[in-house]
């Protein structure tokens, strides 16, 4: 736990949020536009789909936000918020390859429409264009964070699918495959702000915790979501990750809470790739019954609690405000 103050509460809403940030945002989003430049039209076609696609550029605000806590005032370098939403597009587009996915954000994914080759070349195009342009503010710290990133999203991916259909898989085991999956970059985006607003290297260090235990939080609220949301608002196909093998906390969390027997035609199901409509409705009220959703929401809303910690060296201030509401929304919301 860092030094300092203590967590502070916020008055703000998300929607004065996204009103305080909107010049910041809008700058944003014309780099993204701007830069949507490959030579080959169907990268930025593949790109606008999914990039414009209803995103809510979660990691360019956490950037512009941790930029602004010392109250650094950006200066035409928020071209970096952009490049980081290049980087999570690309882990989209080939994650929905890898997932199969039918659905984002309520649309049809890019694999469905353009096929799986052209879905990830479009996304190496992406991640590869925004390292380009990283490279070229020579600030090794930034360089190295976002490399970081890359990497650790890379391992978390191949530790997902080696655990794919191991429901026997640890609590912490998945922990770490979820901090590099979603934690890495969400740190990297609020270290590399910070970073360029001028914050000590102690600073950064939290601001990258900060992320980090933000992201852990993000994917838990999205595993939990899984399981309950409503499948409109959530914009994708409910209770996916059990169909794709994909072992996640609130199963891991409800299996020994099974009686053996059950347990043991479920691990065989999970296992075989045998698992129907039916056992995901038995499963979902199993995990009802014995608390596996409530559990999934408090490990989140705990991660949050320790991400809030992580800001206590910084003063209090508006961006400070902010980003305790963004913390709150991203665990808070209905898709
Ligand atoms: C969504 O997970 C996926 C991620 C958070 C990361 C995907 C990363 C890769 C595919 C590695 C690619 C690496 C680079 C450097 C381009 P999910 O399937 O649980 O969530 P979803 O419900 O949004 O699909
Ligand atoms: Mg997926």
């Amino acid at each position: 736990m860092g030094s300092g103050q203590p967590v502070i509460q916020s008055s703000l809403t998300m929607d004065e949020v996204w009103d305080l940030y909107r010049r910041d945002l809008e700058e944003i989003e014309s780099h993204i536009r701007h830069n949507l430049n490959a030579e080959a039209p169907l990268i930025n076609e593949i790109a606008a789909h999914i990039l414009e696609g209803g995103g809510k550029r979660i990691r360019p605000l956490l950037l512009s936000l941790c930029y602004r806590l010392t109250g650094s005032i950006p200066k035409n370098d928020l071209v970096l918020g952009s490049l980081i939403e290049f980087i999570h597009t690309a882990t989209l587009l080939h994650d929905d390859v890898l997932d199969e996915a039918a659905l984002r954000r309520g649309r049809p994914t890019a694999r469905r429409i353009w096929g799986n080759r052209a879905s990830i070349l479009a996304g190496d195009y992406l991640y590869s264009r925004a390292m380009h342009h990283i490279a070229a503010f020579k600030n090794h710290e930034v360089n190295d964070a976002m490399a970081l990133a890359c990497k650790r999203l890379a391992e978390g991916e191949i530790l997902q699918l080696c655990a794919n259909r191991q429901p026997l898989l640890s609590e912490s085991e998945y922990l770490r495959i979820v901090e590099y999956k979603t934690g890495a970059l969400l740190a990297a985006a609020c270290k590399v702000g910070g970073l360029m607003g001028g914050v000590s290297p102690l600073q950064a260090e939290e601001l990258y915790q900060f992320g980090l235990n933000l992201g852990i939080a993000f994917q838990l609220a999205d595993d939990w979501l899984d399981y309950t949301a409503n499948e409109k608002n959530l914009g994708k196909t409910l209770g996916q990750d059990l169909m794709q093998g994909m072992v996640t906390l609130p199963l891991i969390h409800v299996l020994p809470c099974l009686p053996a027997d059950d347990q043991r035609t479920l691990v065989a199901k999970i296992e075989r790739n045998a698992v129907e409509e039916g056992d995901l409705l038995q499963l979902t009220a199993h995990m009802h019954q014995h608390g596996s959703l409530g559990y999934t929401r408090t490990r989140s809303r705990e991660y949050i609690e320790t991400a809030l910690l992580n800001l206590a060296t910084f003063e209090d201030s508006t961006a400070k405000r902010a980003l305790i509401v963004v913390a709150d929304y991203m665990v808070n919301r209905d898709c």
